[in-house]
C-alpha cells in the first residue's frame, strides 16, 4: 500500500495532536510546526478523520485531538508500542484473504524480522489443518508476524508454543477467568477456545528462511458472531468479560509479550517459559490421543520439552510428539 502525501502528513497531524490532547493547537502553530500551509494540514485532518480519529476543527482556533479509533492501523497500533523489531515494519488492511497470505509474500521479498500484517477483516482466513477461520469484520484480530529466527528447523514448531504462551500472558492481564494453552496451538478461556495460531515455514535443510506466525483473536464476539456450529466451542475476551475489549491495546500487549517471549526461544528454547507451558496447560496430566497425519498414538500428557515437543506416557514408553491435532480422552 503507497503512502500519499496527505497520508503521511496526517500522521504526523495526529502525533503532533496527541501530544497535548486536551489543547487547541493554532492553524498557524501547526503550519510551523508542520512545516506547511493551512489548506494542507486541513486536507490531513480530512484524511485523519476517514481513518476515524475524532478532532475537533475549529475555522478560527485550529485542532484539537479528541480521541483516537479502535482500529487496526499503522499510526495506533505504532503509538506507544515500545518493542525493539516487532511491529517496527507493519503493513495495515481492511479486508484481505489471508493476512499470511500476505505475510508470506511479503517475507519472500525480503521483509525484516518482526513484520507484521494485520486485518480488519479476513474473507479466506485459514485455520490449522485446512480449516477455514472465520474473520467478521473489526471483532477480531487478524495477525501474522515475519520471523527469521536463527535456529534449526526442527525447533520452529516450539515457536507456536512461545508465541501462545504470549497469548496467555496477555489475556491473563485482562483476568478473564481461567487461561490455558492446549497444545501446540490453541488458547482457551474458560475451556473454550479464544485463540488459535498457525504457523508456516520456510527453511532449507539446516536453517529456517522465515516463519510465518498466524494469530486469530476472538475479541469482540457475541454468541451469534460465531458459525453456529462453533457457538458452544469457541469464546471471545469479551464474551467472557462481559465488556468489550480495545483491540489496539489488545494488540500491542500481544506483540510486547511475543517479543520477549521470541527472544527467549531464540536462545533458549522453552526453557525461560518451561513453568508458565506447565502452569497454562490444558493437556496435562490428561489421558489424549494424536493424531498425525495416517499416525495415530494414545497416551498421558506428561511434559512439553524445550523444543514445544509433547511427551507422552504410552504403553509403548515415552512418545514425543512434534505436531499434530489432539483430542482429550479422559481427565
Ligand atoms: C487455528 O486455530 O486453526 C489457527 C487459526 C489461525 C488464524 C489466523 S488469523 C490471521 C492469520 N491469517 C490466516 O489466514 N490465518 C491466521
Amino acid at each position: 500500500m503507497n503512502k500519499t502525501a496527505f497520508d503521511r502528513l496526517g500522521e504526523r497531524l495526529i502525533a503532533l495532536l496527541r501530544t497535548q490532547p486536551d489543547r487547541t493547537y493554532g492553524w498557524e502553530e501547526l503550519a510551523r510546526e508542520l512545516k506547511t500551509e493551512r489548506p494542507d494540514i486541513e486536507q490531513a485532518a480530512r484524511v485523519a478523520l476517514s481513518w476515524e480519529y475524532e478532532l475537533e476543527i475549529h475555522p478560527l482556533a485550529g485542532l484539537a485531538f479528541v480521541a483516537a479509533p479502535d482500529a487496526l492501523i499503522e499510526t495506533e497500533i505504532s503509538h506507544d508500542l515500545n518493542t525493539e523489531m516487532l511491529g517496527r515494519k507493519l503493513a495495515c488492511y481492511k479486508s484481505v484473504k489471508s493476512t499470511n497470505d500476505i505475510a508470506s509474500r511479503l517475507a519472500a521479498s525480503g521483509a525484516p524480522d518482526g513484520t507484521i500484517v494485520t486485518a480488519e477483516q479476513q474473507t479466506a482466513g485459514r485455520g490449522r489443518l485446512g480449516r477455514n477461520w472465520h474473520s467478521p469484520p473489526r471483532t477480531g484480530i487478524y495477525l501474522s508476524v515475519v520471523l527469521r529466527p536463527d535456529i534449526p528447523p526442527e525447533n520452529a514448531p516450539g515457536l507456536s508454543v512461545a508465541t501462545a504462551v504470549a497469548l496467555a500472558d496477555t489475556f491473563a492481564a485482562y483476568s478473564p477467568g481461567r487461561v490455558q494453552i492446549k497444545w501446540p496451538n490453541d488458547v482457551f478461556i474458560n475451556s473454550r477456545k479464544a485463540a488459535g495460531i498457525l504457523c508456516e515455514l520456510t527453511a532449507e535443510r539446516r536453517r529456517v528462511n522465515y516463519l510465518v506466525v498466524g494469530v486469530g483473536i476472538n475479541v469482540n464476539h457475541q454468541k451469534d458472531d460465531f458459525p453456529p456450529d462453533l457457538r458452544d466451542m469457541a469464546t471471545s475476551l469479551c464474551r467472557e468479560l462481559g465488556d468489550a475489549v480495545n483491540r489496539v491495546e489488545l494488540l500491542k500487549s500481544f506483540l510486547r509479550h511475543l517479543e520477549r517471549e521470541y527472544g527467549d526461544y531464540c536462545q533458549s528454547g522453552l526453557a525461560a517459559a518451561h513453568d508458565k507451558v506447565h502452569r497454562y496447560s490444558f493437556l496435562l496430566g490428561r489421558e489424549v490421543t494424536v493424531e498425525s497425519g495416517r499416525c495415530r498414538i494414545t497416551g498421558q500428557a506428561m511434559e512439553i520439552d524445550a523444543r514445544g515437543c509433547l511427551v507422552l506416557a504410552t504403553s509403548d514408553g515415552p512418545a514425543v510428539i512434534t505436531a499434530g491435532d489432539v483430542t482429550v480422552v479422559k481427565g
